[in-house]
């Protein structure tokens, strides 16, 4: 099934766009392996991010996320 969640959460600390760059650069291939899509925000020390895909693997990448602690206070504000 097809599932899709958006979040938004506050950064730990003060990302650079080199913090960002390699996070990304990382989170991209895997997502592409899981076939994952979505997008993301970081602005004003908060990120919100979307993540779609196949409804196991985008549960499991939420709770990896989750337990990130390059950000806190993840709040879900989508999940279908
Ligand atoms: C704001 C934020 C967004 C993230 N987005 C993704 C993502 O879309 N895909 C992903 O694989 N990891 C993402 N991560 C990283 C995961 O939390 C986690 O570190 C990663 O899945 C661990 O995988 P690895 O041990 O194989 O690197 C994100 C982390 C943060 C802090």
């Amino acid at each position: 099934m097809y599932y899709s969640v958006i979040y938004q959460s506050k950064a730990q600390y003060n990302f650079t766009s080199k913090d960002i760059e390699l996070m990304l650069m990382r989170a991209k291939q895997k997502n592409k392996k899981n076939n994952i899509t979505g997008c993301i925000v970081y602005a004003n020390d908060k990120f919100i991010q979307l993540i779609q895909g196949p409804k196991d693997a985008i549960l499991k990448l939420y709770d990896e996320i989750k337990a990130d602690d390059r950000h806190f206070d993840v709040v879900t504000l989508h999940n279908q």
